[in-house]
């Protein structure tokens, strides 16, 4: 991969776009209440509508409406259906032709959303999660390009250190701080461990992510390893999340087609490979010390 052939991924997608898309939740939450029978249906109904050049119906990862999914968003005009059935969808797309349906409509404009700014969440919902090329379309990819071929491993570090930015897995330990002593140690051998266990009940932000843009989390792990000096990364997922697992997988293996893991990341000198651990699901090996003796197969 080169930042042209990069580039070319993108203008073929945008491209491609035709002018309206049906958005249909395929992240846990939906697909445990049908999502994937209303996104067949709504294939199935734009298809005998006669409306396969204008309208993509397209699954995308969490739409973060879960309780009332599944949820399906036509743009244009910009309108949100909540619980929607399968057999409501050849009235979803006959409002496309003018038609009116019963369905529920959500309000894209509730404070729900209105006062929620997602960044790590900001290609969730809009973007098939299964489509590399879908993730490289959203600039996917390009930091870890501009990265690899115009900064050094301090250059990075040092950014991450005054972007303030901070961990997920509950103490908010400042990244900067823990990509540093990592950098600094010396050693022949360095590893990146992602944690997705998510032991705590009923926290899902892990999962989101992981379903929703698996490649985001990929594209980090190769950044903090180039700015620490590790050349092999392992993601801790429990067993429970199956769906996430899938993706994951799918996500690594499109990226090594693309020449953005293994050897010479964007034909660079660095080398990167990356693993998936899957956890039986105990609480304590979310914890740091306990995780790393798992990933070895060891007791937590
Ligand atoms: C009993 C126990 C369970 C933990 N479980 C998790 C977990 O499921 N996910 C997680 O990210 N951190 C968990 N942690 C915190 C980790 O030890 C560690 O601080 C964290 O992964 C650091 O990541 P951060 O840089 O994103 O904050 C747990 C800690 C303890 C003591």
């Amino acid at each position: 991969m080169v930042l042209a052939e990069l580039i070319a991924i993108k203008e073929r997608e945008l491209a491609a776009r035709k002018p309206v898309v049906i958005t249909c939740c395929l992240a846990a939450g939906c697909l445990s209440s049908a999502g994937q029978a209303v996104k067949e249906a709504l294939d199935q109904a734009v298809k005998a509508a006669g409306l396969d050049a204008e309208v993509e119906v397209r699954g995308v990862g969490c739409m973060r409406l879960c309780c009332e999914g599944p949820l399906v968003f036509i743009d244009p005009p910009g309108t949100l259906f909540q619980q929607v059935k399968p057999e409501d969808a050849v009235s979803l797309v006959g409002t496309l032709q003018g038609g009116t349906t019963h369905v529920a409509r959500g309000e894209p404009n509730h404070p729900f959303f209105a006062r929620q700014l997602s960044i790590v969440l900001e290609n969730s919902g809009f973007m098939d999660p299964e489509r590399i090329e879908a993730y490289i379309a959203r600039d996917g990819y390009l930091a870890v390009r501009n990265v690899l071929r115009e900064m050094s491993p301090a250059e990075v570090v040092s950014e991450i250190t005054r972007s303030g930015l901070r961990g997920r897995g509950g103490a908010g330990y400042p990244t900067g701080l823990k990509w540093s002593t990592v950098a600094k140690t010396s050693s022949a051998k360095k590893y990146v461990i992602c944690n997705a266990d998510e032991g705590d009940p009923g926290a899902f932000m892990d999962r989101s992510v992981l379903e929703s843009d698996p490649h985001r989390v990929i594209e980090g792990m190769i950044i903090a390893a180039y700015a620490v000096g590790a050349d092999q990364g392992y993601i801790y997922v429990r067993a429970e999340y199956p769906l996430a697992i899938s993706r994951l997988q799918t996500a690594i293996r499109q990226a090594k087609q693309h020449g953005l893991l293994g050897s010479g990341v964007f034909e660079s000198p660095f080398n990167f490979n990356l693993d998936i651990r899957i956890g039986a699901g105990a609480f304590v090996c979310g914890e740091e010390t306990a995780l790393m003796a798992s990933v070895e197969g060891r007791r937590g």
